[in-house]
């Protein structure tokens, strides 16, 4: 099978197409023929050992101390049913799903835990959006509705508000019924108004204004002493992206009282898929895609999710199927 591969740290052009062996799925595990897969800011950060502040050596130690410690990356994917490992239950062949296996999703072939995040793509639904919902949609999720507890009627500003992140993240507040503030580069106001945000700013512009319940930083824009400003005595700064720096940050906050700064690592499980498909059946989410790959461009893939400045998800599409209708918005 045709998969890229990542041999060792470097910029976009280290990444190469190689021959492989198809995988062969072990006890608990489905092989996945991927049509479609995300290249995601964690896709480059693994690739170029792109840690953020001080944390080069845990990631190291994390991700493979001197070269990554996956030959195939890539994690999230939408694809069929290939082949049943002893076991498994619940899925069968020819089945479309979405899935997150961690690694070695940029490839025609994959695996994945049939107990972790699988689950069946909704009818209507097709490849390319579905495996543009993981990674954007998951954090999200888990950041607002698990950490943050956000609620009703709770305001929340939302810096990097058209990112991989930040696109979902204002549905989901938008569909806690949370007001929405959300903050982007020119251009991107008449789309985010579209997912959910009741004001827009840009951060090239405009001066961010107003007292919220939530910051949720998805991008890195902020730090504590300026979001303590904007928040509320009980109000929680959340930054997506931390170093030592925020750690030291969030201590001064405990022992200083009034708003909270929280830091979190977001996980999978098949439950906050499952919930987030429910998100997209009730129509509070739509996927949102910058734009599309072929397989064998997945260097200029990486390059533009390293520019962090591109609007939600970006789709590699290892084998394109003929499919029905799309739903998906696009940001530009
Ligand atoms: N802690 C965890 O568990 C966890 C989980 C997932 C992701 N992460 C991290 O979270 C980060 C977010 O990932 P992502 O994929 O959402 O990033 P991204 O797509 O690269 O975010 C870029 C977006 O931020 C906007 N932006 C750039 N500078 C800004 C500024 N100063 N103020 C407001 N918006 C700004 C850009 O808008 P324009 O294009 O208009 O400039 C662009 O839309 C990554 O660093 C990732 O590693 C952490």
């Amino acid at each position: 099978m045709k998969a890229v591969t990542a041999r060792r740290y470097g910029p976009a052009d280290i990444l190469r197409i190689e021959n492989l062996p198809r995988p062969e799925p072990g006890p608990g595990e489905i092989l996945i023929r991927i049509r479609a897969a995300s290249v995601t800011t964690a896709d480059w950060r693994l690739r170029a050992a792109a840690f953020p502040g001080g944390l080069a050596i845990i990631g190291r130690l994390v991700a493979g101390l001197w070269k990554p410690r996956h030959l195939v990356p890539g994690s999230d994917v939408a694809g069929e049913v290939a082949a049943l490992g002893a076991g498994v239950t619940g899925f069968e062949m020819g089945q479309r799903v979405v899935a997150v296996l961690g690694h070695g999703g940029h490839a025609e072939y994959g695996l994945a835990k049939a107990e972790d995040a699988v689950a069946l793509i909704p009818e209507g639904m097709n490849f390319d959006e579905a495996a543009a919902l993981p990674f954007g949609g998951l954090t999200a999720q888990e950041f607002l509705r698990d950490v943050a507890q956000l609620r009703a009627g709770q305001t929340v500003l939302i810096l990097g508000a058209s990112g991989g992140v930040g696109a979902y993240a204002v549905q989901i507040a938008a569909a806690c019924g949370a007001h929405v503030t959300a903050v982007a580069g020119p251009g991107r106001a008449a789309v985010l108004r579209g997912l959910g945000a009741e004001r827009v700013l840009d951060y090239r512009r405009d001066a961010i204004t107003g007292r919220f319940d939530l910051v949720f930083d998805t991008v890195g824009a902020m730090r504590w002493p300026e979001s303590r400003r904007l928040l509320d005595k009980d109000g929680l700064f959340l930054p997506l992206n931390f170093g030592l720096r925020e750690l030291g940050h969030m201590l001064r906050a405990k022992l200083s009282g009034g708003p909270r700064m929280a830091l979190h690592v977001s996980g999978d499980s098949r439950a906050a898929l499952d919930a987030l498909l429910e998100l997209w059946r009730a129509g509070k989410l739509r996927p949102v895609i910058d734009s599309r790959f072929p397989l064998e461009q997945i260097a200029a893939a990486h390059r533009l999710v390293e520019t962090r400045h591109r609007a939600g998800a970006v789709v590699l599409e290892v084998d394109p199927a003929t499919e029905g209708q799309s739903q998906t918005t696009g940001l530009t």
